[in-house]
């Protein structure tokens, strides 16, 4: 990322480079009006340019070799199309040790001892070349061309560079894809019979504690499973219900199969097979069908959106299904009365069977807090100018977080939750009530039915906050890497990293040659 950085940012001086030689020669030999708008537009900026560096002028020799270098371009391809070839081999020779001179020098402290030997001879070069070559409309055009071409550069470098640093936040790094490749190849060697799970007599069992467990991260769902089971009293009274994708479902079952969670039971299951979950009973899925959200998600420069990160609405999390089917927990599991729902960005530390008889006083959703501090209320997350939020909500409400949540499925069933959930999706078709993610429809789903569970059950934000305090997080029975600084991406605060990394197998082969146990 570093190097796209700086190619880009090079890629930018040579532009202002070539726009100011395309102007002193446009001033030379042609007329004002023959420039196009941009050229005009970058004379004035040049303008600007120039007053900025004249104080300083403690780079003119970097930009008198950078002129040189750009001028030899130029007659490199003029003297090669006029068969000059000796001169264009001289020119070819000098530009490179003037490139060379330059490296990556921006100032002229950086530069070499040689480089005024360097502008002498490319100073001569230049002159006879200038002497046989000139030719004034064929070096302005030439000028353009390469405006042009590093114009294009420079915008598709800058577009890659921001593209990069967000998506470095969102997407799956190298080892964990490998991983994940692996495993799908041993998976699909299996036999359909080998492909089953133990203990299936349990899944439905409502006396076990069942978790949930959305995810299409093989390494990060290994590390939740296995966080739980080895902090738990009785892991053989415990059931982890994974459900991914179709592009992860493969690896994460074979992941278990291979490292089976001790005596407690696991099933993996595939959200692209939940044939119920379809746009005709589904908001979400019937408005991220339709033409209008797909425009809001992959227009690349929608006007709400300020300045050039509307990435953020590309991530495919937001346009996951796996992520809106907390919502849908009774359909998905119908004989259950009570199970706890875990993102897949946390790591458990403590037994978590307290969480199952914790008294909800009626309520469906056991969460922690978020107001406390950071003024995580509701107006934080909707929209209260909108009458429908402004008449049915509290802008001082406390907030809660998903992560770690109780979830009382009877009630859920009584009180028609996810009714509630569907009316809220589909009014919020034009995204004027809430924008993006889950935690707006889900503060508004379970308003006045969520009940305050204590703090120390779930401490939040070591993926975003450098302050979170060490026995706070050391005392939790679930810590949550909530934010963009995932554990399992190079961007992760290292003074937490080990309370995640600590659960990997790093003894797994398929963990070392992906490189993962580093
Ligand atoms: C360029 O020069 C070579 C040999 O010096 C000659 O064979 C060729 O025809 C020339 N091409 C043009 C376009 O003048
Ligand atoms: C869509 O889902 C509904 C209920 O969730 C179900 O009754 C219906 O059969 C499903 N349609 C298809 C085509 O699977
Ligand atoms: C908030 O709601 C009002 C009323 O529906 C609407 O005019 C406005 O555009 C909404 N704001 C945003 C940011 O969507």
């Amino acid at each position: 990322m570093k190097q796209v950085k700086f190619i880009s940012l090079s890629f930018i001086v040579l532009w202002t480079t070539i726009v100011v030689k395309l102007i002193l020669l446009s001033r030379l030999c042609l007329k004002l009006q023959d420039l196009d708008w941009r050229e005009k537009l970058a004379l004035q900026n040049y303008n600007l340019w120039r007053k900025e560096n004249e104080d300083g002028n403690s780079d003119s020799t970097v930009r008198l070799i950078r002129d040189q270098i750009i001028m030899a371009r130029v007659y490199v391809s003029i003297a090669t199309m006029k068969n000059q070839t000796d001169l264009a081999r001289e020119l070819q020779n000098r530009l490179k040790e003037s490139q060379h001179a330059l490296r990556d020098a921006s100032s002229d402290s950086d530069l070499g001892p040689s480089a005024p030997e360097r502008i002498k001879s490319m100073g001569q070069v230049l002159s006879k070349a200038k002497d046989k070559l000139y030719d004034c409309k064929l070096v302005t055009g030439k000028l353009r061309a390469m405006l042009q071409t590093a114009d294009e550069q420079v915008r598709s470098l800058k577009k890659q560079s921001t593209f990069l640093s967000q998506l470095a936040a969102k997407t799956i790094p190298n080892g964990i894809h490998c991983l994940s490749m692996r495993l799908t190849i041993e998976y699909y060697l299996l036999s359909p019979e080998k492909r089953e799970f133990p203990r299936s007599e349990n899944l439905e069992n409502p006396k076990l504690y069942h978790y949930a467990l959305f995810s299409d991260n093989v390494l990060a769902a290994s590390v939740v499973v296995n966080s739980a089971i080895l902090n738990a009293k009785e892991p053989e009274k415990h059931v982890f219900h994974l459900v991914s994708d179709k592009l992860n479902f493969a690896a994460i079952s074979m992941w278990f199969l291979l490292n089976p969670p001790g005596k407690a039971t696991i099933h993996v299951e595939n959200v692209d097979e939940f044939k119920w979950l379809n746009s005709s009973y589904c908001p979400v899925l019937r408005q991220l069908e339709s033409a209008a959200m797909k425009a809001y998600y992959f227009k690349s420069d929608h006007p709400t959106t300020a300045g050039s990160s509307n990435l953020k609405y590309r991530n495919p999390k937001y346009l996951s299904m796996l992520n809106h089917l907390r919502f849908y927990l009774p359909q998905v599991y119908p004989k259950l009365d009570k199970i706890l729902f875990l993102d897949d960005d946390i790591v458990v530390q403590k037994d978590l069977t307290g969480l199952w008889s914790v008294d909800l006083n009626g309520n469906v959703n056991g969460a922690v807090e978020t107001c406390g501090e950071s003024f995580h209320r509701f107006d934080k997350y909707l929209n209260f100018s909108n009458p429908h939020i402004a008449r049915n909500f509290d802008p001082n409400a406390c907030g809660w977080a998903y992560g770690m949540n109780i979830f009382d499925l009877k009630e859920w069933k009584k009180k028609d939750i996810t009714g509630i959930y569907h009316k809220w999706q589909t009014m919020n078709e034009d995204r004027v009530l809430w924008k993006l993610g889950t935690l707006p429809p889900g503060l508004m789903t379970f308003y006045r039915l969520t009940h305050p569970l204590d703090k120390s059950w779930h401490v939040l934000g070591l993926g975003y906050s450098p302050t979170v305090d060490k026995t706070e997080i050391e005392n939790a029975a679930v810590i949550h890497y909530n934010g963009n600084m995932k554990p399992w991406l190079e961007l992760a605060m290292t003074k937490y990293r080990p309370y995640w990394t600590k659960y990997i197998k790093v003894d797994h082969p398929f963990i070392r040659s992906c490189k993962l146990s580093e």
